[in-house]
């Protein structure tokens, strides 16, 4: 019988892992098992740095961006040795389980200790939405939302001074939050690693727009593209436009959570203690066709994950 589960999360942090947190805690609780939170990732597992949760302590934090459990890289438990004390950690503690909410890396951790015994539940967790199992992270609502509004503002100065901007958002090597959110802000186009891009077509674009009577330009460009302060100074020289980039950074981590991201968290967080209780490990939870479901973690890891073509399209065909 599982009488004590343990919650981590795990690499980037994202909007919504406290909403997870919570779900988890209060779900456990509610059959009966003890709850420990695990700080700072995999570390808090090697070096003890664990607390018993209760009901209060999940109060008032489902509205809370960042985690309250803290998050960390852990390279230590990459090694075999790492693993082996984190899993005398699960025993020393009686741990008969444990929620990693991260992205791929901290699966790949999630499986190592599965292997060795301790039953691991995945819950994706990154603004990226990079997680080829699921058609959704938790996270990724919230920090679209915040990069269309910032690039809303942005607009604003953009259009007083008839200029271009070329706005970077994160990624890390995935398009998806760069394509939704030029095609929320009505972007002249969204430059991506997925579809490549052709500098001298999207200058014919801008010029093309701006003898249609448009008196300025954005540009959403993926981080994984990077350079966006090379392809600003481009676009100047080769149209004499005045041009600026902007990075809009880790302020799209921030914020507090969208009710989409809370309630997909909530719901993978309850999901998973289901899994946990049952003695089911080395599992991912995703969402397929707008369903929480759970994966194999080693087949989550191979899968692949199609790219938003369909918006990117109607992004290009209706960007005049
Ligand atoms: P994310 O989970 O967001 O992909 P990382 O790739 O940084 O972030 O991974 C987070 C943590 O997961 C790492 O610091 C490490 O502790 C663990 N991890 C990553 N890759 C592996 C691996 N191949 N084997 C075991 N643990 C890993
Ligand atoms: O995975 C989330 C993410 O914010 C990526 O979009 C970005 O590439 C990366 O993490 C930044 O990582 P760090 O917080 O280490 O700068």
């Amino acid at each position: 019988m599982v009488k004590s589960i343990g919650v981590l999360t795990s690499g980037g942090d994202a909007p919504g892992m406290n909403a997870a947190v919570r779900s988890v805690t209060r779900a456990a609780l509610n059959k009966g098992m003890k709850v420990f939170g695990i700080r700072r990732g995999y570390n808090g597992l090697i070096n003890g740095d664990i607390i018993e949760m209760n009901a209060r302590t999940v109060s008032g934090i489902i509205q809370r961006g960042g985690t309250v459990l803290y998050t960390a890289r852990c390279p230590e438990f990459k090694t075999e040795e790492g693993v082996l004390k984190a899993k005398s950690m699960c025993e020393k503690m009686g741990l008969d389980g444990i929620v990693v909410i991260g992205g791929d890396g901290s699966f790949r951790g999630a499986a190592d200790l599965s292997a060795h015994g301790i039953p691991c539940i995945g819950l994706p967790g990154t603004i990226d939405n990079d997680i080829a199992c699921t058609e959704y992270t938790i996270g990724y609502d919230t920090a679209m939302n915040t990069a269309m509004e910032m690039v809303d503002k942005l607009k604003d100065t953009t259009q007083s001074h008839d200029r271009c901007s070329v706005v970077e958002v994160m990624g890390r090597r995935a398009g998806y939050i760069a394509v939704n959110v030029a095609a929320a802000v009505g972007a002249e186009c969204a430059i991506t690693v997925e579809e490549g891009y052709d500098l001298d077509e999207i200058i014919k674009k801008i010029l093309a727009n701006r003898s249609s009577g448009k008196t300025h330009s954005v540009i959403i460009v993926s981080e994984g593209i990077g350079n966006s302060e090379q392809i600003a100074r481009d676009i100047e020289e080769k149209t004499g436009i005045e041009s600026r980039a902007t990075i809009l950074g880790h302020v799209q981590r921030g914020g507090s959570p969208t009710l989409r991201d809370r309630i997909v968290a909530t719901e993978m967080g309850y999901y998973a203690v289901e899994l946990l209780e049952k003695g089911i490990g080395n599992r991912v939870i995703g969402l397929k066709d707008n369903k929480v479901y759970d994966v194999d973690i080693q087949e989550a890891l191979t899968m692949t994950k199609p790219f938003d073509s369909k918006i990117y399209k109607i992004l290009n065909d209706t960007a005049y």
